[in-house]
């Protein structure tokens, strides 16, 4: 059985190993995949790295996947701390998440309402190779959605930082669909800033791609045993 991953910005320059190139046609659009021998890859932003948070197409690549016959999936997700404790370079595994708005779903003809949760098994093997491999992992932690590409106000991040962690562009959206498809999914995000006013110094996204597009060797280990020991 492969394993299904999807990364964005902080996978950037991740040498994951050989892939073949695919388009993959689906009822809700196309989505670019990437085939290996025990993963398929969907680089979120698409091929060129131009597709904004806000345009990705979640609906056609999470049922690109399903197509393959993908039953798990890791999403790789670059985010923004909302805590002073919870440090720019660290990796976290959330246990939930929040969005409120902008959810997409696969059921628009038909009236059914999953109740919404990361895959427990999929986050416990994930925590389980970081311990195996050494490498440290927060084991807990809330993602807040938001919709970007812009990134927050002040106001916003002081509000979100009562009730979440971490605060991204993509999780959510992917974790509702996989759920929705009977797919586990669970995350490993990058924290690659503070979010907006967290500390004092002025948030520029240029840095946050800057942070989340370097080498980063314990992500690119923790991958590679993922993908060998979930196959
Ligand atoms: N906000 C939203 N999404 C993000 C951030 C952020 O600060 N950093 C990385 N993705």
């Amino acid at each position: 059985m492969t394993i299904g991953i999807i990364g964005g910005t902080s996978l950037i320059g991740t040498n994951l190993g050989d892939f073949s190139e695919e388009e993959t046609e689906t009822e809700y659009g196309k989505s670019y995949l990437l085939i290996g021998d025990d993963v398929v890859f969907i680089p979120r932003h698409g091929r060129d790295r131009r597709i904004p948070p806000h345009r990705i197409n979640h609906r056609a690549n999470i049922k690109a996947l399903d197509i393959r016959g993908i039953s798990r999936i890791i999403g790789v997700n670059s985010v923004g701390s909302l805590k002073l404790e919870l440090k720019p370079d660290s990796l976290l595994i959330p246990d939930d998440y929040i969005a409120p708005w902008n959810i997409p779903t696969f059921h628009d003809n038909e009236i059914v309402h999953i109740t919404p949760s990361l895959n427990e098994g999929l986050r416990q093997s994930i925590i389980r190779a970081a311990r195996e491999l050494d490498i440290p992992v927060i084991t807990r932690g809330v993602y807040f959605q938001t919709t970007g590409p812009r990134l927050e106000t002040r106001a916003e991040i002081n509000l979100m930082k009562n009730f979440a962690d971490l605060v991204g562009m993509s999780l959510a959206s992917e974790a509702t669909l996989a759920q929705e498809l009977g797919i586990e999914y669970a995350g490993i995000c990058s924290v690659d800033n503070y979010a907006n006013g967290v500390v004092e110094e002025e948030l520029d996204f240029r840095r946050v791609i800057e942070n989340a597009s370097r080498d980063r060797e314990d992500l690119r280990r923790l991958l590679l045993r993922l993908i060998k020991e979930l196959k």
